[in-house]
């Protein structure tokens, strides 16, 4: 009898994420990880053009990152977090402060980008009740928003078919429009517009007023509702009307932070600093789970009292996991001493340059840049720039035409989008936009 393969046990035994386990074709055995590439149990290099999810950011077992995590281990795995601290939590909540927009004081560790942004919903909630404007509990949050699979995230997620089953379990938001240019909700050009779209919002913070704790935006580019790049007034703008309208402001930047859309956190394309931030996937150069939310000492203040009732009360087992957090300040590093943001810069010339282009084909409606994200948006019909959603089989037939090619996408439906570890080089990026030309010219019209 042959020995099974990794696929084999892996279909006797588990159950993946976003996949239907009857249909799906079987998992990569993904067996190593060097810089920009993956390798498969059966020797094949395939480029990681979604840097493992958007998390990874030096490369794949990075040297530095790897002597991070195996100094820690010898020192101290896990504490429990209430009642202990110990050095790297501490020292990655100073090197976090030094390197965050202005005016965030306080970092409160979580497990994932999920519950970084829970973390900030349940913090805004209370902190309005703790400082006795207890109705003020709603949420304001904007139309294509992701902002993870629990159930707070969900609720603030856009409506769609990773929350629809959920429904009944979910908490209402109310929505505003997104700066989606290209499919302007106002049917105005961006050349000529004036960010009439802020207007939504506007109206939702006047009408429901002393109702709203928190506006949450993912700043600069909203990624799995359709990756959406915004004109930085917007984000301008709703930094205004959130002061205007005396309500706390929170910055997903669990996709955006540590200089994916070529800054190192994407508020900074605005110069604007949110009073709450949500921080995960890059946190630790792609290492290990881990999530922040950072605040204002204001925020934080109001947590401050003699009534143990107003205490934050939540926590996780593996808050602040030492491991975790040595990891991402040996990242951290990496941005200060090997240029790592430097290299967002040149990846984001050589993805203008090369996916330019793309624009003129039958089938493309759109091509974005943002810092090292090059997005490349498809269309059935270009003059009335109509596309299937999620579901279309468009995605997966893609994803499979790269991956004979030796490079990983995982397009969302008609959305395409290379988004590779900062490592990646310049004929390395050449040569996968070469493969998505290819691939997306043979579409049909
Ligand atoms: C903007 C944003 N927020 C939150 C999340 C959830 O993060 P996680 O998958 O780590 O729970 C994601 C994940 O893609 C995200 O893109």
């Amino acid at each position: 009898m042959t020995r099974p393969t990794l696929i084999d046990r892996d279909r006797a035994c588990v159950w993946h994420p976003y996949t239907q386990m009857l249909t799906a074709p079987p998992p990569l055995p993904i067996v190593r990880g060097e810089g920009a590439y993956l390798y498969t149990e059966d020797g094949r290099r395939l480029l990681d053009g979604i840097s493992s999810w958007w998390v990874n950011i030096h490369g794949h077992s990075h040297p530095r990152l790897n002597a991070a995590l195996a100094a820690q281990a010898q020192q101290l795995e896990h504490v429990m977090f209430a009642g202990c601290t110990h050095p790297p939590a501490v020292e990655l909540a100073e090197r976090l402060l030094a390197v965050l927009p202005p005016g965030l004081t306080r970092v409160f560790y979580s497990d994932n980008g999920s519950t970084a942004v829970e973390v900030a919903l349940k913090l805004a909630c209370q902190y309005w009740g703790n400082r006795g404007e207890p109705s003020r509990r709603s949420f304001i949050a904007l139309h294509f928003a992701y902002h993870g699979d629990t159930v707070g995230a969900m609720s603030a997620s856009e409506d769609s078919i990773f929350t629809r089953p959920f429904a009944p379990m979910l908490f209402t938001v109310h929505r505003a429009h997104a700066p989606y240019c290209y499919r302007c909700p106002l049917g105005l050009e961006r050349a000529t517009c004036a960010i009439e779209c802020l207007g939504d919002l506007e109206r939702l913070l006047t009408e429901h007023g002393d109702s709203i704790a928190g506006v949450l935006v993912e700043p600069m580019l909203q990624g799995a509702g359709g990756m959406i790049v915004w004109p930085a007034e917007f984000l301008a703008g709703a930094r205004r009307l959130c002061d205007r309208h005396g309500v706390l402001m929170i910055a997903d930047e669990v996709l955006t932070g540590f200089g994916r859309t070529g800054r190192m956190f994407a508020c900074e394309h605005a110069a604007i600093s949110p009073d709450i931030i949500c921080l995960s996937k890059a946190l630790t150069g792609g290492y290990l789970p881990l999530g922040a939310t950072a605040t204002t000492e204001s925020v934080y203040e109001a947590f401050l009292s003699d009534d143990r009732t107003k205490t934050f009360f939540h926590g996780h087992s593996f808050t602040a996991n030492p491991l975790a957090c040595a990891v991402a300040i040996a990242s951290l590093d990496l941005f200060r001493d090997a240029g790592a943001l430097e290299r967002v810069h040149d990846l984001e010339g050589w993805l203008r340059q090369g996916l330019a282009p793309l624009a003129s084909l039958p089938a493309v409606g759109e091509v974005r840049v943002i810092g090292g994200v090059g997005i490349v948006e498809l269309v059935k019909d270009k003059a009335a720039r109509t596309a299937a959603g999620y579901l279309d089989h468009l995605g997966p037939q893609l994803a499979r035409a790269f991956l004979d090619r030796g490079l990983l996408l995982r397009p969302l439906g008609n959305i395409l989008y290379f988004m590779p570890p900062y490592v990646v080089t310049e004929s390395e990026t050449a040569w996968a936009i070469e493969q998505i030309h290819e691939v997306v010219a043979g579409l049909p019209a």
